[in-house]
C-alpha cells in the first residue's frame, strides 16, 4: 500500500507555485460539452479528479487530447448518446454536472449517482428541484439520474440551500433554455463564477455570477472558447497552513488575493505575518502562533475545505480554539486519527474544542477525504518522528505533486510503498 512518510519538525522555506482550481476544473470539463465545437481548457490541475473526469467525457463521445500536462482540447462534436454511467463517473462526485450540461443541450441525461467524500449524505435535491423547475423529468433509479425534457423553460429558482453544485449545475441546465432563468439565494464562490465566464466565453449570457442572484437568458447555439482557470485557493491555503505550523517562510505563487482574504485574515489573526502582491501572498511566523476561532461559511466566508487543515494548525498554536463547521454535517471524522498524533480535541455536533499547544509525534495514521488527508500530512510536517499517511489515492485527488513541492520547501517527506 502506498503512503507518504514524513519526518517532521522540518522548517519550510521558498516559493510554491499553485496549480488550477480543482473544484473550477471539474466543472468547467463537463461545461466544454455545452458547445458542438472545441474548447481549449488551460492551467487544468495534473490530479485525479481532473483524469476521471476526462475519462467519463470521452466515454459520452467527447474527444480530449492533452497538449501539455495542464492544457486540454475538448472536441465536443462527437457527443450523441448522453448516456454515462461508466465507472469514472462514480469516482468523482463532480460527474454530477454531467447531468446538468448534457439537459441542457441535448433534453435528456442518463449518468450514474456518483461518490464523493465521506463526511456528510451529500445530496443532490436541489439539483433535482432546479431541473424540474426547468420543466425536465428527473428519475433517480437503479443508481443512475434519469433526466428528459421536452422543452426547457426559464423560470426563477430560490435554492433552499446555498448550494456550489446546484448552482453551477441549473446553470449548465439553463443555457439553452427559453427565456431568462434567475438562480436566487445561490453559491458565490470563484469556481462558480470561472464557469460562468468560460460559458459566457462560449457565447452564453449569463450575468450576476459572484452574487446571491445569478441570471441566464436561454441562447440557441454556443461555439467553443480558450479559457484559463482560476488558482486552487485551497491548494494554495494548505501550503500557507504548512508554512505556519513549521514556523516558516513560504510564498504561494500564481494565485489571486482576494480568493484568499478569509483566509490570510484567519492567519494573521494567529499572529502569522502576511505580506499580499499582484499574484502572491507570503507568510512567515515571526513569534508564537496564537489559537482561534473559526467558523466554515459559504464564500467569502472561511472555506470549509480548509477546516481540517486549520484544526490541526490550531493544535499547535497557543491556547484553546474552537471550530466549527457550518456546511457539512459530519465533516471531522478525521479527528480520530489526529489523536494518534497527540492531538486533544474535543468534538461536540458541528463545533470542535481544540487545546492548543501541544508537541504532536509521528503515528501511522490513513486519510479519510481528500482534505483530512492534506491535514494528516500537515500534522506530519510539525510532528516529532516518522509519520505515515495512508489512503494516499485521497489526495492524489485534489493536489498535484504534492510530496515534491513540500520537498522543495524543505519537508522530508517521500512517496513509500510498503506491503501490509
Ligand atoms: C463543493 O461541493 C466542493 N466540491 C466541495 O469541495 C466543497 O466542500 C463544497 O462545494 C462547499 O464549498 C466541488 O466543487 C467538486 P454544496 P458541493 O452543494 O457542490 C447541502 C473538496 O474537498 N446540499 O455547496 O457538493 C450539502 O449537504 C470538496 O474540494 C443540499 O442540501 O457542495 C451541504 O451541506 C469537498 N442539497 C451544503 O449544501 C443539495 O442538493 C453545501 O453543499 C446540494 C447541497
Amino acid at each position: 500500500m502506498e503512503y507518504f512518510e514524513i519526518i517532521g519538525g522540518k522548517r519550510l522555506s521558498g516559493e510554491v507555485y499553485i496549480n488550477g482550481a480543482k473544484n473550477a476544473a471539474v466543472a468547467m470539463l463537463p461545461a466544454a460539452l455545452a458547445a458542438n465545437d472545441v474548447s481549449v481548457l488551460e492551467n487544468l490541475p495534473y490530479i485525479e479528479d481532473v483524469h476521471s473526469l476526462v475519462d467519463s467525457l470521452t466515454k459520452v463521445g467527447a474527444k480530449c487530447e492533452f497538449t501539455d500536462r495542464h492544457t486540454l482540447v475538448i472536441d465536443s462534436r462527437g457527443v450523441r448518446d448522453p448516456l454515462a454511467h461508466y465507472e469514472s463517473i462514480k469516482k468523482t462526485r463532480a460527474s454530477y454536472y454531467l447531468v446538468g450540461v448534457l439537459l441542457g443541450r441535448f433534453g435528456k441525461a442518463e449518468v450514474a449517482i456518483p461518490g464523493g467524500c465521506n463526511f456528510g449524505s451529500r445530496p443532490i435535491d436541489q439539483h433535482v428541484k432546479g431541473f424540474e423547475a426547468l420543466g425536465a423529468n428527473i428519475k433517480i433509479e437503479h443508481g443512475m439520474i434519469i433526466a428528459h425534457a421536452q422543452k426547457l423553460v426559464g423560470t426563477n429558482i430560490y435554492l433552499d440551500v446555498v448550494s456550489v453544485g446546484a448552482t453551477i449545475n441549473i446553470m449548465l441546465a439553463a443555457i439553452y433554455a427559453e427565456g431568462t432563468t434567475v438562480i436566487e439565494n445561490a453559491a458565490k464562490e470563484p469556481h462558480v463564477v470561472d464557469t460562468a465566464n468560460f460559458l459566457n466565453a462560449m457565447g452564453a449570457q449569463i450575468k450576476g455570477a459572484g452574487t446571491d442572484m445569478i441570471r441566464i437568458v436561454g441562447v440557441k447555439r454556443l461555439h467553443g472558447a480558450e479559457y484559463m482557470i482560476i488558482p486552487d485557493q485551497i491548494e494554495a491555503g494548505t501550503y500557507l497552513i504548512a508554512a505556519a505550523i513549521t514556523g516558516g517562510e513560504v510564498t504561494v505563487r500564481n494565485i489571486i488575493p482576494k480568493h484568499m482574504d478569509s483566509i490570510s485574515a484567519k492567519l494573521q489573526e494567529m499572529n502569522c505575518k502576511i505580506d499580499v502582491g499582484d499574484d502572491f501572498v507570503k507568510l512567515c511566523v515571526p513569534g508564537k502562533l496564537q489559537s482561534a476561532n473559526i467558523k466554515t461559511m459559504t464564500y467569502p466566508g472561511f472555506p470549509t475545505d480548509l477546516q481540517p487543515q486549520m484544526t490541526v494548525l490550531l493544535c499547535v498554536a497557543e491556547g484553546t480554539g474552537i471550530i466549527t463547521e457550518t456546511i457539512w454535517e459530519n465533516r471531522f471524522q478525521y479527528v480520530n486519527e489526529l489523536k494518534r498524533l497527540g492531538c486533544h480535541v474535543t468534538v461536540e455536533g458541528r463545533a470542535a474544542v481544540v487545546e492548543g499547544g501541544i508537541q504532536l509525534t509521528g503515528a501511522e495514521t490513513y486519510a479519510t477525504d481528500l482534505r483530512a488527508g492534506a491535514a494528516l500530512v500537515v500534522a506530519g510536517l510539525a510532528a516529532k518522528g516518522r509519520t505515515l499517511v495512508g489512503n494516499v489515492k485521497y489526495i492524489d485527488r485534489g493536489y498535484e505533486e504534492l510530496v515534491q513541492k513540500l520537498a522543495n520547501l524543505g519537508a522530508q517527506i517521500r512517496r513509500v510503498e510498503i506491503e501490509e
